[in-house]
């Protein structure tokens, strides 16, 4: 059965350009980005995996490790990166896992054969260190993704993790919160939020991001 939000992800070994990986040992209590491509010497993962490269410091910067897959083998991958690396002027600096025998992307429902057969799809998810899956989005092989959005669901996961608010739409770290609804008495209000707030209704309440 395919993954939903809440789950706990499943664990693995498997070979990757680094080497073998133990999944959960790999991720420690990080966050975690895993996501699938179609194959290597492709155009738009070649595009993909550069710009993840490129942001690794605001991986590092919210505690995020990164890691691919696709169903080609090591030494495919260790080839492949060297064109990333020249193509994109940059240097991949995580682990691309080798899921030859599909074991990974089984386990992980990336393989859509109605949409792209026996090939992984391009697949996304955010784990947590809990190892719960926090965000999962599946892309069409033709469509590159933005990985600025997912850092951006990050941002938004890991403040509402800690304060009793939600993002809205468009939101970006730095931007206005809502509260949640479930936080009705006024002295609680004011409690947890001494920057005050804005109620718009009853139920839209708007107030600066509690930790900036
Ligand atoms: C690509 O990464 O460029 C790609 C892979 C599979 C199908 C279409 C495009």
């Amino acid at each position: 059965m395919a993954l939903r939000l809440g789950d706990e992800v499943p664990n693995f070994t498997q070979n990757s350009s680094e080497g073998e990986i133990n999944f959960y040992d790999w991720a420690g209590d990080s966050w975690v980005v895993l996501f699938s491509h179609p194959a290597d010497f492709t155009p738009v993962c070649t595009t993909e995996l550069g710009t993840v490269a490129k942001l690794k410091a605001e991986f590092d910067k919210r505690g995020v490790k990164v890691i691919a897959l696709s169903v080609d083998d090591a030494d495919s991958h260790k080839g492949w990166i060297g064109d990333i690396n020249e193509t994109q002027s940059t240097t991949v600096n995580y682990p691309i896992l080798a899921d030859v025998d599909k074991k990974v992307s089984d386990l992980y429902d990336m393989i859509h054969p109605n949409s792209l057969n026996n090939l992984t799809i391009r697949t996304v998810f955010i784990i947590d260190p809990q190892k719960k899956l926090r965000l999962s989005i599946t892309y069409p092989a033709s469509t590159g993704r933005n990985f600025d959005e997912i850092i951006r669901v990050i941002d938004s996961l890991q403040l509402t993790d800690n304060y009793q608010v939600a993002t809205p739409v468009n939101w970006k770290d730095g931007d206005d919160c809502v509260i949640v609804p479930s936080l009705k008495d006024p002295e609680v209000l004011k409690e947890k939020f001494p920057k005050g707030y804005t109620e718009v209704k009853p139920y839209l309440r708007m107030t600066p991001q509690p930790n900036k």
